[in-house]
């Protein structure tokens, strides 16, 4: 066997908010084996979101390390690994390429009043770095951090996303994608490039940011001693990967113009592939790079979708399972809303300071009225972003649903009859980011076509809208916007009051 015979197996690692996840892929596309490792955030402070970075490396550690002792010979096939994260997130190293400090991660608010004052002073920017600035955004974060803690600030030698850190541990190079660099605010979107201006901004200079690949080209290979200890053989190369957005994507094949989905996980996603750069930074559309050369995407952001879910099963100690049985027997569009803004909201609100609202709460209220109105209020939300993207001029007609959520019938019941579209779920419930990631891995060891690859997978059901529900959620809709834009100003006194 030639070396590039045996080298017909892939990993994808996702370092997810929640979790590390990792698949191993063999060379038909079959998971031959997949980890998870879950993660904690702390949240020292209110609005605040952080993780420490050596707990992404650790988890990694660990999977590959389990990937090596139940898969010894699959590992020995692996030819590349890819890489996909949480996107946004401000990993601040010093000269020694050692953490300054925890992460601050994507669905941090801390830096409001950063992101409104490049707001104001760049006004015109967005239409080149593709979203206003957000505090979850990684730009804010660095103006933050003059603020707040100049002396880290000064010490700041290399500024990376998340993935992008496990991959200096695995290979010693400081590089990222094009579309996990789309969400910093630095890229020049249509250029594919660190843009001068917004580096000039937060005065960040080129030698402080990685280098910039396309997702699916080499980024890096595996050091020898790591090689080694994982029972990998040389030479393994390591994709430039993507956000978790485009890796999702690629997962399910969303690479051509128009191709739609919503994701489901700790946050939520609605996302179109767009065959050239499409800005609307007015409406809180964020338009990026995508993970494959010549491609970009629109999509609007939600900051807590299956987290919404997370949240009230901490909060009635119940599991989700058992809440979503609960969820099934209450009537559909009652008058309970939720807003599902826990960490604030990117699409379409940018606002940092907004918070999660149950209102409408009777003494007849049930667990199960409880929960299904937070399913519903995080459809609302998704409803929010179609009409922000169809003002943009992008109309979904169908969509796919990735992310753990997908897994629920009844969500994807509600979710097509508030966006009165057709869903369809796939087959595997592993499709995902890390799986986008393991697809990289073999584009950027082969150079196939990303066509020939990047399949959509089988589909196991399509979800169609119930005209009924339709209707009675169009009545709702208003009701659900209409108390967020009453309850705006109450939002920031909170922040205040600590
Ligand atoms: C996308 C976003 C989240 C994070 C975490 O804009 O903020 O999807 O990437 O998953």
């Amino acid at each position: 066997m030639s070396t590039h015979e045996r080298s017909d197996h892939f990993i994808g690692i996702d370092v997810g908010t929640s979790a590390v996840k990792a698949v191993l892929v063999d060379k038909t596309q079959e998971i031959v084996a997949q980890a998870d490792v879950a993660l904690a955030t702390s949240r020292p402070h209110r609005g605040w979101s952080e993780q420490h970075p050596d707990l992404w490396w650790q988890a990694v550690e660990h999977v590959l390390g389990q990937f090596q002792q139940q898969h010894a010979g699959a590992m020995a096939r692996v030819g590349a690994i890819g890489l996909s994260g949480q996107m946004h997130g401000a990993v601040m190293l010093d000269a020694a390429m050692t953490p300054l400090r925890p992460a601050i991660l994507w669905n941090d608010s801390r830096s409001g009043a950063e992101a409104e004052a490049l707001a104001r002073r760049f006004p015109d920017l967005s239409r080149e770095t593709g979203v206003m600035p957000m505090s979850g955004l990684t730009a804010p974060k660095l103006d933050w951090l003059a603020h707040h803690e100049p002396a880290l600030r000064a010490r700041l030698a290399m500024l990376m996303l998340p993935k992008d850190y496990v991959r200096l541990k695995l290979t010693g190079a400081c590089i990222t994608d094009m579309s996990d660099a789309a969400g910093t605010w630095l890229l020049d979107e249509a250029r594919r490039a660190w843009s001068p201006t917004a580096l000039g901004a937060v005065n960040i200079g080129k030698g402080q940011l990685p280098r910039l690949v396309e997702g699916s080209e080499a980024a890096g290979t595996v050091q020898t001693g790591l090689a080694a200890r994982f029972g990998l053989c040389p030479g393994v190369v390591v994709a430039g990967g993507a956000g978790d957005a485009a890796a999702g994507a690629v997962g399910i094949g969303a690479i051509n113009d128009g191709d739609a989905f919503l994701s489901l996980g700790t946050s939520g996603q609605l996302f179109v592939t767009t065959s050239s750069f499409r800005p609307a930074p007015e409406l809180m559309v964020h338009a990026f790079c995508h993970a494959l050369p010549g491609r970009w995407l629109q999509m609007g952001a939600m900051l807590s979708a299956a987290s919404s879910l997370a949240f009230a099963s901490d909060l009635f100690g119940a599991e989700v399972t058992a809440l979503l049985a609960e969820a099934e027997t209450a009537p559909p569009a009652a008058p309970l809303l939720f807003l599902p803004y826990l960490t604030g909201e990117r699409t379409p609100h940018n606002d940092p300071d907004a918070r999660g609202v149950l209102f409408g709460l009777t003494p007849a209220t049930s667990r199960g009225d409880v929960v299904r109105a937070i399913m519903e209020g995080v459809a609302f939300s998704f409803a929010d972003a179609r009409d922000c993207l169809a003002r943009s001029g992008t109309t979904i007609t169908e969509a796919g649903v990735i992310g753990g959520g997908a897994r629920s019938p009844l969500w994807l019941q509600i979710l097509s009859d508030v966006l009165d579209v057709p869903l369809v779920r796939y087959d595997a419930s592993a499709r995902g980011p890390a799986f986008g990631a393991a697809r990289l891995a073999r584009l950027a060891l082969t150079g196939e076509a990303a066509q020939e690859v990047c399949t959509a997978p089988k589909i196991s059901a399509t979800i169609t809208p119930n005209p009924r529900d339709v209707a009675a959620y169009a009545r709702r809709l208003p009701h659900f916007r209409a108390l967020y834009q009453s309850l705006k100003s109450q939002f920031p006194p909170l922040r205040d009051a600590g």
